[in-house]
């Protein structure tokens, strides 16, 4: 069989999951020839990795500078996008151009004007982009689908969603890059497009406008939080910082292996701290987010997202014409690249309840789910990759549309929170193509 060709360019924690199945889970029919980072330590270290864990060959590096002549040389099918979320629209358009579809991970970009050129040249080149959702392949997010699909509760009239970010996963966006809005868009791209995403997805329904209110309360240097802690006088960055000891937040980047490899060691190629502190200066992203979104079959959804909470996961009820469905969920601890599951589902913190009108409530039992992401990541990988992936009742691969419309919602919100008023997806960017939808049992 002939192998399908792919780069990928961005090589921080993310992109090992791309590696891995490239060289390993998928290399009957995937062949990884090339690599890209504005690093050149973190492209030495993928190979050194490659060598170690699965006696691979040295893939031809790349700077970013030389991203075009990567693509000339090696001929990729794909290119692969993990960068830092500001970088996306860059490498999305370029690929495209150069003739190549594009697999990118959320947020697909982090702006209005960003978003419009990739819609542009999609419909320019004819090339394809898929946005790797990996929530959606989740078993219980996937089950929830399910539940809608069947009709279990009739029309949606409303959801309620709330999500919740930890002190650990949740502190760490205002360690890094993220912290500011120039690189992720904050939290309301960055990290609520995945929730945007499957609301989109769950109810088979485009959002149509956004009133959204947000401010920062716990991290930074003007919170107080330093100082109720008795953190007075601590560094920028948790390396050297004399509250190590007694900070909850401190990192040790020296202790954790793949932590002082992808990062600390990495360092001198390009400045970029990994551990800055979550109560230092220079940030600008929401710590307390609220919104009302109105979608075009009529529903609304209240939601907000808090990213200092003690524990992580989310609930939410949506509530239709036959009843009310809730689920709710609580994930695992870990912080991003640090070598545990990221973002497991609990089992025991993981339920689906059904109250129908007029008759008992009663619990569903949930899919089972296992390994990063609600069990999501595996499931995406072999629908990405294998040359044959099954037909999809839940149309679950997420494209162009898809990528769009789930980071429009954290747009609007992020200008709503600035003008104060209600704003509308259809002004923000034009010429989204057709998302395909399933269809809803609503009766
Ligand atoms: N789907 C998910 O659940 C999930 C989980 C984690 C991260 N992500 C996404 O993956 C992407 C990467 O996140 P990460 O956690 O690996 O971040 P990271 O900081 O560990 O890695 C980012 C990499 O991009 C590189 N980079 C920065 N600027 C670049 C440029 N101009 N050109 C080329 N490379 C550049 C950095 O050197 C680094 O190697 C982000 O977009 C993030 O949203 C998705």
């Amino acid at each position: 069989m002939k192998r399908k060709r792919y780069v990928q360019v961005g090589l921080g924690g993310r992109s090992f999951m791309y590696t891995e199945a490239f060289v390993g889970t998928m290399k009957a029919s995937c062949e990884l020839v090339g690599l890209c980072d504005n690093n050149r330590g973190r492209m030495e270290l993928r190979n050194q990795q490659i060598a170690e864990l699965w006696k691979g060959k040295p893939v031809p590096v790349y700077s970013d500078r030389r991203f075009d002549a990567m693509i000339r040389e090696q001929k990729p099918e794909v290119v692969v996008v993990t960068t830092k979320d500001c970088f996306h629209d860059k490498y999305i358009v370029r690929a495209m151009e150069l003739g190549c579809d594009v697999i990118t991970e959320k947020p697909m970009t982090i702006d209005a004007k960003k978003c419009q050129r990739i819609i542009d040249t999609a419909h320019k080149t004819g090339r394809t982009v898929r946005v790797t959702f990996n929530y959606r392949y989740s078993p219980p997010r996937t089950q929830v689908k399910d539940l809608l699909m069947k009709g279990i509760i009739g029309e949606v009239i409303s959801v309620d969603f709330h999500w919740l970010l930890n002190t650990d996963h949740g502190a760490d966006y205002f360690r890094r890059w993220h912290r500011e809005k120039k690189n992720s868009g904050g939290l309301m791209v960055h990290k609520a497009t995945h929730h945007f995403d499957l609301v989109n997805w769950w109810l088979s329904a485009q959002p149509v406008e956004v009133m959204a209110m947000g401010a920062r309360r716990f991290y930074g240097s003007e919170s107080g939080m330093a100082e109720r802690y008795g953190l007075q006088g601590h560094a920028e960055r948790c390396h050297g910082c004399r509250h190590g000891k007694k900070c909850h937040f401190f990192l040790n980047l020296e202790k954790n292996p793949n932590m002082k490899r992808g990062y600390l060691d990495c360092e001198r190629y390009d400045g970029y701290f990994r551990d800055r502190c979550v109560f230092g200066k220079t940030m600008d992203i929401e710590d307390t987010m609220n919104l009302v979104v109105r979608y075009d079959s009529g529903a609304f959804m209240s939601y907000s997202l808090n990213a200092f909470v003690p524990w992580e996961g989310y609930k939410i009820a949506f509530n239709g014409t036959k009843g009310r469905l809730e689920h709710d969920c609580i994930e695992s601890v870990y912080i991003s690249g640090d070598g545990r599951v990221q973002g497991g589902t609990i089992p025991q913190g993981t339920r689906i309840r059904h109250y129908p009108h007029f008759k008992p409530v009663r619990d569903i039992p949930v899919w089972q789910s296992k390994g990063g992401h609600g069990g999501g990541d595996m499931p995406l990988i072999v629908n990405l990759f294998s040359p044959n992936p099954p037909r999809d009742p839940y149309l679950r691969a997420a494209g162009v549309a898809d990528g769009a419309l789930s980071i429009l919602v954290g747009v609007a919100a992020n200008k709503s929170m600035r003008i104060g008023r209600p704003v509308r997806i259809d002004q923000l960017v034009k010429n989204i193509p057709q998302v395909r939808r399933t269809p809803i049992k609503k009766w």
